[in-house]
């Protein structure tokens, strides 16, 4: 099993959303993926009861539970566990970037947003695994993407080659507990989705093509 930690201790940084749009790539690849949601605010486990699917599964517990739900997961035979986590939660955040392969940043291209995530890039060297920025609600077509991610290189931070864009699908899909995936499989968003969990997969090692779409159980 690989474990994805999507992690920002800035409010708002899009990290439910990719979260749960990296989970339902998964599953629609037919991969066993489960979410579990550290956040009290539970965005990830509202949208995991509107959602009228198969799967993944969401659980949300406190953060002393992980290592408890990781084993769980892994017993039940995830193929991929995607933790969600929240704003401003230093210790929580330090213990999903411990139990993770990949730590996602998500970090929108604005000047604020930009240098607040140190903090976060402090917990990954903490935690010694690979933490990557995913630049996203990013302006379509707009200099500051590319500005941005210059800046972060410069910076010693490593970029995900795809950009998430600021999308109406991200946000309409989720209302019923979808993703852009499958409110619009053929737009934009399922595209820039498709590709960057075919790069996330690559990072942790996943096999592409999974074996079953059964639900994975925590
Ligand atoms: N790429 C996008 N395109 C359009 N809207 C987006 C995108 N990403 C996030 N949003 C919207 O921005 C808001 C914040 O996103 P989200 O809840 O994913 O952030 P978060 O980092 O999980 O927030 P919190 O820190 O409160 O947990 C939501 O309303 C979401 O629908
Ligand atoms: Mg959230």
């Amino acid at each position: 099993m690989r474990t994805i930690a999507v992690i920002s201790q800035k409010g708002g940084a899009g990290k439910s959303t990719l979260a749960v749009h990296l989970a339902v790539a998964a599953h629609l690849g037919g991969h066993r993926c489960a979410i579990v949601d550290l956040d009290p605010q539970a965005t990830a486990r509202k949208w995991g009861d509107k959602r009228q699917a198969d799967g993944p599964e969401v659980v949300g517990d406190h953060a002393e539970r992980l290592p408890q739900l990781v084993d769980a997961a892994r017993s039940n035979g995830a193929d991929l566990l995607v933790i969600d986590t929240a704003p401003n939660a230093d210790r929580a955040s330090l213990t999903a970037a411990r139990a993770a392969d990949l730590i996602l940043i998500p970090c929108r291209p604005a000047a604020f947003d930009l240098e607040a995530i140190e903090a976060t890039r402090d917990l990954a060297v903490i935690a010694k695994k690979p933490a990557w920025v995913v630049l996203s609600s990013a302006p379509v077509r707009s200099a500051i993407v590319e500005e941005a991610r210059r800046g972060l290189e410069a910076s010693g931070a490593q970029v995900a080659p795809q950009t998430i864009h600021q999308r109406v699908a991200y946000s309409y899909a989720v209302i019923d507990g979808r993703s852009a995936s499958e409110y619009e499989p053929e737009g934009k968003a399922a595209e820039e989705v498709a590709a960057l969990f075919r790069w996330a997969s690559q990072q942790v090692g996943l096999p592409t093509g999974g074996k079953s779409r059964r639900k994975a159980k925590v």
